[in-house]
């Protein structure tokens, strides 16, 4: 059986509280995972090989950090043809995150605005998730696992919670992403700043190359970052990464700015923005990375990707790899096989 059309599916979904109809969609997805009806939403992976970062990506669409925070559908995300899927955010302790209602729809703009805060189970629960999804990795899908800091923890201790984080996922990631770069979490962009991200960095990359040395596997490590940053701010970045050995960054997460949703239902909720209005900033931080970086420096494209069109444009803009999140809530699971065809087919 092939993919059940999203246009009957996404009616009785938009119809029910954005964040209701997040749960129900995952417990069913979580439930049904390893039974003959995850039929009903897989499709065929495309075909179309990559190394990055020392990996073999079967084709170059993820799915972006956020949706699966606890890593409990690994196997049921990855039925619908994605390369590689992103998982977490995870913070060492279990936290509630913020208070509902913290996920809106903009169905105008196709886009989202969300302060959910890191609401996650905690390191413990994922990893023993992670580690009992076997399938989507067995086939060749690239796993990324997204680490982040409580909120309770000061954002002077941010690095024990981070390195917490390191430690626990390593054994079990084809990738580990370092998110800095949430709206939703007081204080956590601060450590996209020059003085901080250095020392954030320094303290991974030491951590790393020792646990290099206990697994016998470097795990590659790639830092997420907001769409907000000029281009003074950009270039540091970029500065600070290649100083320290950093393997790629994923540009973008949500955006705090509002000029492109303006006068729409919910446009003034507090967090951040993702979705169609997020596309041109956050390719604008992927062109600006890449001048800053040279050529070599994997980019992961994220923000507003909602056709195969959309996916090229991250190419173009220079992006080595690109995922999406809101995409998938508007246009439903089709939407992996049409972006993985369109960059594919930029290669013929
Ligand atoms: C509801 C929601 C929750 C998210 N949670 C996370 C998260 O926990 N960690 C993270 O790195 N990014 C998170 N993101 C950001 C996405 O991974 C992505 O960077 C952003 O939404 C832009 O891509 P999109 O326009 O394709 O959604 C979240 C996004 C949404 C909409």
């Amino acid at each position: 059986m092939a993919l059940v059309p999203y246009a009957l599916t996404r009616p009785f979904l938009f119809g029910v509280d954005a964040e209701r109809a997040h749960d129900l969609t995952l417990a069913a997805l979580a439930s049904l995972q390893n039974t003959p009806a995850r039929c009903l939403w897989s499709a065929p992976r495309v075909a179309d090989p990559v190394r990055v970062a020392g990996l073999r990506f079967a084709n170059r669409i993820g799915l972006a950090a956020g949706l699966d925070k606890n890593g409990r559908c690994i196997d049921a995300l990855g039925a619908m043809g994605f390369g590689f899927i992103e998982v977490g955010t995870v913070t060492p302790r279990p936290q509630p995150g913020n208070a509902r209602p913290r996920l809106f729809r903009l169905p105008e703009a196709e886009a989202l605005i969300n302060r959910m805060g890191f609401n996650n189970d905690g390191l413990a629960a994922f990893v023993a998730n992670v580690a009992r999804s076997r399938r989507f990795r067995a086939g060749g899908g690239i796993l990324g696992l997204n680490i982040g800091k409580n909120a309770a923890t000061p954002i002077a201790q941010a690095a024990d919670d981070y390195l917490l984080g390191l430690e626990g996922v390593y054994a079990h990631a084809d990738y580990v992403s370092v998110n800095i770069s949430s709206p939703n979490t007081k204080n956590l962009r601060t450590l996209q700043s020059d003085q901080a991200l250095d020392a954030l960095l320094g303290a991974l990359g030491e951590r790393r190359t020792a646990l290099a040395e206990r697994h016998g596997r470097v795990v590659p490590m790639f830092l997420k970052i907001a769409p907000d940053l000029d281009d003074a701010q950009l270039d540091l970045v970029a500065a600070t990464l290649l100083r320290h050995g950093i393997d790629g960054v994923i540009a973008t997460n949500t955006t705090v700015a509002r000029d492109a949703v303006q006068g729409l239902a919910h446009a003034d909720e507090s967090g951040g923005l993702s979705g169609r209005p997020l596309a041109a900033a956050s390719n604008r931080v992927i062109g600006r990375l890449r001048t800053a970086l040279g050529p070599a420096v994997p980019i992961i494209g994220v923000g507003g990707v909602l056709s195969g069109a959309d996916a090229r444009a991250k190419i173009d803009a220079g992006a080595t790899l690109v995922q999406l999140y809101t995409g998938l809530i508007y246009k439903g699971p089709a939407l992996v096989r049409e972006a993985a065809l369109a960059l594919r087919d930029m290669r013929r």
